[in-house]
């Protein structure tokens, strides 16, 4: 949520273009508005005001007008306090035009400051949370130095936050982390030095970063990076490291949108999260078959591939249970030291899924975090990590992250039996199926399907077993991608009320695979299309009760991740069919960092 993006030492002089750039790639992390502070260079005076450019809006093609320079700062917004306005866009400044302060988070107790500061004559120019923090600097800058006043400030803030704060005079960024990720990008020269809400902003100009952990705050000038604790103040070493991830993971490489691209890369992602985590499956297995209790939690899509792992989980012969992490505080009470506490989340960051984990955690639960981004708060609350290695996932809308953490609860399912062997040859056998079915004839006949489906207003989606959970996250694409209503329901609940929904040609698709429910999902068809249904198929076998047939391939208990990739492309083209912006849905952020 929110993106924020620095440059120190633009030797170019463009930190204005450099920055603009870098939050075009963060865009996915808030898009109501955007802007950029710059200390423009060529002025003989030191305490020339910063200058600063806010608009409303997407970044698109925006070019900016600001002067040039060496340091900059930037943010883009997802709305939390004040309303969608240029004056509500971050930087704020303080009253002197020589600090600017960007945020993501929320300041909980920003009211407590601002009566205080609107007394003692501070003039306020937004609604928004994140304008006190420039003003309670300031005022603290007239008796203490910049670093210990930025450092002081974000200490009395309550709330997960993290700032970055622009100082003109002695043209220095100084930035606090507590519970909103951020992260510090040193080039190999070791001349420019970047700060971002998330590694792809400086992807370009190098992979050698740092992750802040929450009380860390780092104070960055032409000289290079300083880490400190922010409790104590003392400096840390800063131990920069080296991802493995490469430009072409953070641009569109050819394709129209991420999201199309980030479909097509399952074709790569699947088999690779099932080869790369084997070591850390088989710990996490060990400890599964001590008799540990398991629970899934997740957000979103991340519920989903939770509930597919109790699925998993009772093929394996273990009984489990999945929550929305949204929903566990209740049941957190009977996590205990025989508990193991699965966590799912493409971020790493998700505020509910924090909240949870750390309930667990206080009640002696292991934690196992099955994640996709990097250097994450969860990783570090976690004991055992399953990074699943689908590279930066850029569009909102998740994907391979979500398949490819999929695949990792499958594997881990069929570790807890010593069937990894078996599991791999499953999983490479349907990557190979998946790079052939994935092909030119098959997006032709999602964008014939799509255009007959362009103006519904209300589409059902059900499935049974494995395909419930493959249900509800076809329903979720088709919801976020296209803005058009998708509902999904597990087939058995139809005769128990919903079925009064459906009328005359209602589109209807009805996910399956070749298993054991194969003829109830059927008969499920059967009482839809009575209704008048119009029914889709997404199986890999034909039957007469489809009024027409997305054919999948049988990969067995791995069919429905197939059905739900027909979801994903139909999300996509009815997206762009009906003009949204697939990369960016509106109202949504990337990464949900607060409650
Ligand atoms: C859906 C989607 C969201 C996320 C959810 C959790 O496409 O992306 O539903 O799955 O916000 O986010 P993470 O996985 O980052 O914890």
């Amino acid at each position: 949520m929110c993106g924020i993006f620095a440059i120190v030492n633009d030797l170019k002089g463009d930190a204005a273009n450099t920055v603009l750039d870098g939050l075009k790639k963060l865009e996915y992390r808030g898009y109501d508005s955007w802007g950029i502070a710059i200390k423009p260079e060529n002025t003989s005076r030191k305490r020339e005001k910063l200058a600063v450019e806010k608009h409303i809006g997407k970044i698109g093609d925006a070019k900016t007008t600001l002067p040039s320079g060496k340091i900059a700062i930037g943010h883009t917004r997802w709305a939390t306090h004040g309303g969608v306005t240029d004056d509500n866009a971050h930087p704020h400044l303080d009253c002197l035009g020589r600090l600017a302060v960007i945020h993501n988070g929320i300041v909980e107790n920003y009211l407590n400051f601002k009566e205080r500061l609107v007394k003692s004559g501070h003039r306020f120019s937004s609604e928004t949370d994140t304008e006190v923090v420039a003003h309670i600097i300031e005022e603290k800058l007239k008796t203490i130095d910049l670093t210990t006043a930025v450092f002081d400030s974000f200490n009395e803030l309550t709330g997960s936050n993290a700032i970055g704060v622009l100082d003109g005079e002695s043209e220095t960024i100084v930035a606090c982390r507590n519970g909103s990720p951020l992260v510090v990008g040193v080039d190999e020269n070791h001349h420019r030095f970047f700060l971002g809400s998330d590694v792809p902003a400086f992807l370009r100009y190098t992979n050698k970063v740092y992750f802040l952990e929450d009380n860390e705050g780092v104070v960055i000038d032409k000289q290079g990076v300083r880490l400190y604790d922010l409790k104590t103040k003392r400096e840390k070493p800063l131990r920069l490291r080296r991802l493995d991830w490469n430009l072409e993971d953070a641009e569109k490489s050819g394709f129209p949108h991420f999201l199309i691209k980030e479909i097509h890369e399952q074709k790569q992602t699947i088999e690779k999260a099932a080869m790369t985590n084997q070591r850390i499956i088989g710990d996490v297995a060990k400890i599964i078959r001590e008799n540990y209790k398991v629970v899934f939690i997740g957000c979103g899509s991340a519920s989903y591939c939770a509930l597919a792992g109790k699925y998993f989980f009772a093929k394996a012969g273990i009984e489990t249970q999945t929550y929305g992490a949204y929903e566990y505080l209740p049941f957190s009470t009977f996590a205990d030291d025989k508990t193991l506490v699965i966590a799912i989340s493409q971020s790493g960051e998700t505020a509910d899924t924090l909240i949870a984990l750390k309930q667990a955690k206080k009640n002696r639960a292991k934690i196992c975090a099955v994640v996709n981004a990097r250097g994450s708060t969860m990783e570090r609350l976690a004991d055992f990590i399953i990074p699943v290695g689908a590279g930066p996932e850029i569009a909102v809308v998740s994907t391979k992250a979500f398949t490819a953490q999929l695949i990792s609860l499958y594997m881990l399912s069929m570790a807890v039996n010593n069937k990894v062997n078996q599991a791999m040859t499953d999983v490479k056998r349907f990557s190979n199926h998946l790079r052939k079915w994935l092909s030119v004839s098959l997006i032709d006949s999602i964008i014939e399907k799509s255009k007959s489906l362009m103006d519904m207003e209300h589409i059902y989606v059900i499935g049974k077993h494995l395909n419930f959970p493959g249900a509800l996250e076809f329903a979720l694409k088709l919801k976020e991608s296209s803005y058009i209503h998708a509902e999904p329901f597990a087939a058995g609940e139809l005769k128990h009320g919903v079925i009064t929904l459906i009328q005359k040609d209602t589109p209807c698709f009805v996910l399956a695979s070749i298993d054991e429910v194969k003829g109830e999902i059927l008969s499920s068809a059967a009482e839809l299309k009575a209704r008048g249904g119009r029914i889709i198929g997404v199986a890999p076998f034909e039957s007469d009760e489809f009024d027409c047939l997305i054919k999948t391939p049988d990969a067995g208990d791995l069919t429905f991740i197939y059905n739900i990739i027909v979801g994903q492309l139909l999300g996509y083209y009815l997206g762009v069919g009906r003009g949204a912006d697939p990369d960016k849905p509106r109202n949504l952020a990337k990464s949900v960092t607060v409650k």
